[in-house]
């Protein structure tokens, strides 16, 4: 036995760590048909990773302390500053963790959209998705505390504004609002707050789930561009006659596209690393100043659809404050994605074999989605109001219309094996 060998012997009677290899990559069986949208799931790894790691070095210099400095800058925004101008390769790593968090959102929901073109939501894969939506969630909680650090104008009045809508809740909002805050105001307390949830609490919760939802989908198996089984059709040791064994074969693949991703990731960060005013919006390079509320606040433009959908509620209801009834829409524009395993009662899961009617109703759905997230970025007038809410009643559409619609589309029958060309 070669020293190799025999170290990993002494591994595997004390951790499983070649079972764990066979059974996560070298024979887990993946169809082999996957294509350019299967990039995404690992991409996300990928930024997690580059989250996390240039969150740590930020970590190392930044300060989360709103009191002023001798220059009468805050602490937290000078420490930034600091990071930016004076610390070695400091501009890289902000601007990576910055850029980094539009890109997530981005592969994210590009992640998604896979899922609402091939069914990867329906059975046997319902957790991997409601696991999936529980990362969304707190994808956009850490997003939202992560933007508060830089203590700019946005920073504040954004936070200010957000955390305004809990106390639309009846009875336990204004006290809510307060603990969220831990204070009457945006203050010092919540710098310290947002900064120990988005540095702590909340990467570990993504974490976990990021694991359970690998875990859960590698119970089931992938699906695939075709959406059907291939562990219906097993060769004579119990393989998947349309599976590959994911390392080599997806692993290099991945590479491929994370070198695509990186390409475009460094070009956006070298050329323009604030994305024109919506990565980092130019009011956050303005001290926070409670004094000074900006014109016009509008979120990252991840959030901004769901923000749209907020300011589209406008009418009261039971004698309970329209912004009420927003954060409630808000919410379930969230919550309603969970839902689409039952939702959907299409007898084919991939889009290739789905009728004309849920090609539709997918196509009005994501333009809904992106006039949404750009008049979230603007200032509300009459019109954009109503043409927000044409297009939230369209986003709610999709997904309450689908029990009736999938059944009553004309589909074409699934293939017996994945195509592959
Ligand atoms: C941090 C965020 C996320 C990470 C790191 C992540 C990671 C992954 C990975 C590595 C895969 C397997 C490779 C692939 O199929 O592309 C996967 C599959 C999947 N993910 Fe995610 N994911 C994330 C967020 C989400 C979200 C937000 C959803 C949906 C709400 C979602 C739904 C799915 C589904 C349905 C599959 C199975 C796809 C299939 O087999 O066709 N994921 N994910």
């Amino acid at each position: 036995m070669t020293a190799k060998k025999g170290l990993l012997h002494w591994i595997d009677e004390r951790f499983p760590l070649t079972s764990t290899i066979r059974e996560h990559l070298t024979e887990y069986y993946a169809p082999k048909n996957f294509n350019f949208w299967y990039y995404f799931g690992s991409l996300a790894l990928l930024v997690l990773v580059i989250q996390i790691v240039t969150g740590i070095f930020l970590v190392m210099h930044y300060k989360p302390d709103a009191s002023l400095n001798a220059s009468g800058i805050p602490v937290a925004f000078a420490s930034v500053e600091y990071i930016m101008r004076e610390v070695p390769g400091g501009w890289f790593i902000r601007y990576m963790h910055s850029t980094g968090a539009s890109a997530f959102f981005i592969v994210v929901y590009l992640h998604m959209f896979r899922g609402l073109l091939y069914g990867s939501y329906r059975k046997p894969r319902e957790l991997v998705w409601i696991f999936g939506v529980l990362i969304f969630l707190a994808l956009m909680a850490e997003a939202f505390m992560g933007y508060l650090l830089p203590w700019g104008q946005m920073s504040y009045w954004g936070a200010q504004v957000i955390i305004n809508l809990f106390s639309a809740i009846p009875v336990i909002g204004p006290d809510l609002s307060t603990v969220i805050r831990g204070d009457f105001v945006v203050s010092d307390a919540t710098l310290n707050r947002f900064f120990s949830l988005h540095v702590i609490a909340v990467p570990l919760v993504l974490l976990l789930l990021v694991a359970a939802h690998i875990i859960a989908l590698h119970e089931v198996g992938s699906n695939n561009p075709d959406g059907i089984e291939i562990k219906k059709k097993k060769d004579a040791n119990g393989r998947p006659l349309d599976g590959i064994p994911f390392h080599p074969y997806y692993t290099v693949k991945d590479i491929v596209g994370v070198a695509g991703f990186l390409i475009v990731f460094f070009a956006v960060l070298f050329f323009m690393p604030e994305g024109g005013g919506y990565f980092l919006e130019y009011n956050n390079f303005i001290p926070a100043d409670p004094m000074v509320t900006p014109p016009h606040i509008a979120p990252v433009w991840y959030f901004t659809p769901f923000y749209s959908i907020l300011r589209a509620v406008t009418y009261p209801l039971f004698g309970i404050d329209a912004k009420f009834w927003g954060v409630v829409a808000m919410g379930a524009a969230v919550i309603i994605i969970a839902f689409l395993p039952w939702l959907d009662r299409s007898p084919v899961k991939s889009i290739r074999y789905k009728g004309p009617i849920y090609k539709t109703a997918l196509t009005i759905f994501v333009i809904s989605f992106f006039i949404l997230g750009y008049l979230g970025v603007l200032p509300p007038t009459p019109g954009r109001t109503l043409v927000s809410q044409i297009c939230s009643v369209l986003y709610f559409a999709f997904f309450l219309l689908m029990p009736w619609y999938s059944k009553i589309d004309p589909c074409k029958p699934e293939p017996e094996r994945v195509t592959w060309k």
